[in-house]
């Protein structure tokens, strides 16, 4: 099994995803709001890269049953039902809802990763599911760190070295290349503390900024789910081992 980390959506054009099994991270709130609106019932997530293109999809495409949700510089978007905050995400709202999402960096980097053949979504609270199904599945893949603005972020590379050292731990034969093995060493030396790195981080700071202090609590919280969320056909949806009836 090789193992590369993609530090940020830049380095890399669609084409690149062919036929790779891939997982996007983006800590700070992203990969958040996908885990809890499935885990809340929702019956699907559609991610999209415009929010020209959100408006459009929530127009019928999904039998009435959507909910416009995610942001634009951290806040709810104008005509969204919902912003990016995955406290907003509950039962009572999102069960059985399609949700048409959009926000700057990390369902842009999901659609980027859009020809891989297979495709996860991770983030610190479903990391030992993630770590679980990739040792199962033993397939080389990439991680897809979607950054801020196309730049590097801690808080995603960190997650993306957690997921490395668990699989070190637990497999025997894995290949690292060097943004692997640097993910590993910088999670080991500042990942002591999830909760302290995202409130340090840039990305935390103007969450903090922005009154969103409960959401990167939520965000900190490390494996409080075992929902992996699966790209295919356009839509995330619950990984169908992970489907309850
Ligand atoms: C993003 O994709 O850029 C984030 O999820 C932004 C946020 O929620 O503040």
């Amino acid at each position: 099994m090789k193992i590369n980390v993609i530090l940020s959506p830049l380095n890399v054009d669609e084409l690149f995803f062919t036929g790779k099994t891939t997982i996007v991270i983006d800590v700070l709130r992203a990969s958040s709001v996908i885990i809890t609106a499935l885990e809340n019932g929702a019956k699907e997530i559609v991610p999209v890269a415009t929010v020209e293109f959100a408006v459009k999809v929530s127009g019928g495409m999904f039998g009435g049953q959507t909910l416009l949700g995610g942001e634009r510089n951290t806040k709810k978007i104008e005509g969204f039902a919902l912003g990016n905050s995955p406290l907003e995400y509950t039962r009572e709202v999102v069960n059985g809802k399609t949700i048409i999402h959009y926000t700057t960096n990390g369902t842009r980097a999901i659609v980027k990763a859009k020809f891989s053949e297979n495709l996860f979504v991770a983030s610190f609270q479903n990391l030992s599911a993630i770590v679980s199904h990739m040792i199962s599945l033993n397939k080389d893949f990439e991680i897809l760190c979607s950054g801020r603005g196309n730049m590097f972020s801690i808080e995603d590379t960190i997650c993306a070295g957690r997921i490395v050292s668990e699989i070190l731990k637990q497999k025997e034969t894995v290949n690292l290349t060097d943004s692997a093995k640097a993910s590993a060493a910088l999670s080991k030396s500042y990942g002591k503390s999830i909760l302290k790195i995202l409130k340090e981080s840039e990305h935390g700071k103007i969450l903090l900024e922005n009154g969103f202090e409960s959401d990167i609590k939520f965000c900190s919280r490390l494996n409080s789910t075992g929902v992996i969320p699966y790209f295919s056909g356009n839509v995330i949806k619950l990984l169908p081992a992970n489907n309850k009836p």
